[in-house]
């Protein structure tokens, strides 16, 4: 197992460029299981989660091959099995996005059903209500959720909260549905619109992009297609914060501005300097005071839940107290026992964390507890005084490439070893 050694305190600067995001590429590259033939996909970041699933994708008879430029080709000329093993989705449970395109393509689906998870028991029920309106059988046998159907037909799907994967799953089950399928209260977020983007390039007809209506005319088939994965919002959002909590000036490239409106508000309230381009976004803070700012996860375009942690860590360090509302997930304050251990003055009252700042973190021994409670103890590592030392890496790893990489490029003092 690998961990992380931060020497923190160093100001950053510089340029830092953000990968394709993760939650975009496991639904685009589930998706290449709807349509026979050679899907092209760009951007797609190299990381643990992603090589998962194009395990699974092999698994069910897909074969792909990486240029060096990272570019992804995909054939999906056979698919002749439907199984998703305990094994890979224990690992990680957007997995269950191949539950949509393997009832679409073959009418049968067997996916283990993924137990809870550090952040919550996150139920798949919307996935599967939503796949049984449209006229799926399923069965819970041995763990595994045993799907199958004849041709799906199109129906009114709605959430009653909007879920991200969910709204993704009943996409790509609908675009080959007899007849129209509306989803109601649909998720918003900006993967949702890359992996619509994807469908319509592959022949289906979705109209409503970007709003919680969507509606899909299903068609008879489909065709292998391109298609580029959006930049990271979320490793965006980690860099911003990184730099608002050491200092300096840093200019993320390769972003999309446009797509982290309630985390530049805040950061903008709290007192740090935020310009931007087409595709880029600088940072900046130069020994000015830190305001605290109270936060609540909401869906898209509301704060979000992947970035709830990292806020966390820098409003340790900010004038006054803000309190930090989790909306989304049941469990995600994993992280506040771990800020503690390096001097964080965090009280939990029911879903809110009640952060007093003005804290002078110092460097100690802490574990990573998710993908994202890894993140928010970098960037507290990286602005406390000493040593921080992060161990079980492998959920960083899930989510963020080469980061210690990318952070040294900007001045922070990091490295991985072997524990
Ligand atoms: N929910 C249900 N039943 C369902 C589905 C969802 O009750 O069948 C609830 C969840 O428990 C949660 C809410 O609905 O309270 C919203 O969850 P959502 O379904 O939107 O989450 P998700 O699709 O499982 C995706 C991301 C998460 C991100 C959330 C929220 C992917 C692969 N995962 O999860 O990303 O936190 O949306 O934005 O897209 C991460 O990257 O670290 C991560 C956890």
């Amino acid at each position: 197992m690998d961990k992380l050694i931060i020497e923190g305190g160093h100001r950053l600067s510089g340029e830092i460029r953000v990968d394709g995001a993760k939650n975009a590429a496991l639904p685009l590259l589930a998706a290449t299981l709807l349509a026979p033939g050679t899907h092209c996909l760009v951007n797609v970041p190299d990381l643990r989660d992603t090589r998962t699933m194009l395990k699974l994708l092999e698994g069910f008879g897909v074969s792909w091959h990486r240029d060096d430029d990272g570019t992804l080709w995909l054939n999906a000329d056979t698919v002749d099995n439907f199984e998703a093993s305990y094994e890979l989705v224990k690992t990680m449970r957007a997995s269950v996005l191949v539950l949509g395109p393997l009832l679409s393509r073959l009418g049968r689906a067997r996916v283990s059903l993924p137990g809870g998870c550090a952040i919550g028991a996150r139920p798949i029920n919307f996935h599967t209500a939503g796949l049984a309106a449209l006229g799926t059988e399923f069965f819970l046998d041995e763990g595994y959720v045993d799907g199958r159907a004849q041709r799906l037909s199109g129906t009114t799907v709605y959430f009653d909260i909007p879920s991200v994967t969910g709204t993704e799953n009943i996409l790509m089950a609908a675009v080959m549905a007899r007849g129209t399928t509306l989803i109601k209260n649909a998720a918003r977020e900006p993967e949702i619109a890359n992996l619509i983007d994807m469908l319509v390039n592959m022949g289906a007809k979705i109209s409503g992009r970007d709003s919680d209506i969507l509606e899909v005319v299903g068609v008879d088939e489909l065709s292998a297609a391109r298609a580029a994965v959006i930049p990271d919002r979320i490793e965006t959002g980690t860099f911003m914060l990184a730099a608002a909590a050491v200092g300096g000036e840093v200019k993320i490239m390769d972003c999309c501005p446009g797509h982290l409106p309630a985390l530049t508000e805040k950061l903008h309230l709290a007192g740090i300097d935020i310009d931007h381009g087409d595709d880029w976004i600088g940072v900046r803070r130069n020994g000015s005071e830190l305001k605290a700012v109270d936060v609540k996860t909401m869906p898209y375009p509301g704060f979000p839940t992947d970035l709830q942690a990292q806020f966390m860590a820098l409003m340790t360090m900010a004038r006054g107290t803000s309190i930090i509302t989790e909306t989304i997930f049941e469990n995600r304050f994993m992280h506040v026992a771990e800020l503690r251990r390096l001097g964080a003055d965090i009280s939990i009252d029911g879903h809110s964390a009640v952060v007093r700042g003005n804290s002078n973190l110092h460097g100690a021994h802490v574990m990573a507890t998710d993908l994202r409670a890894s993140a928010s103890l970098v960037v507290a590592g990286l602005a406390a005084s000493g040593i921080t030392e992060i161990s079980r890496l492998y959920h960083l790893d899930r989510g963020y490439s080469r980061l210690e990489e990318k952070l040294c490029r900007v001045g922070a003092k990091v490295r991985r070893e072997r524990e």
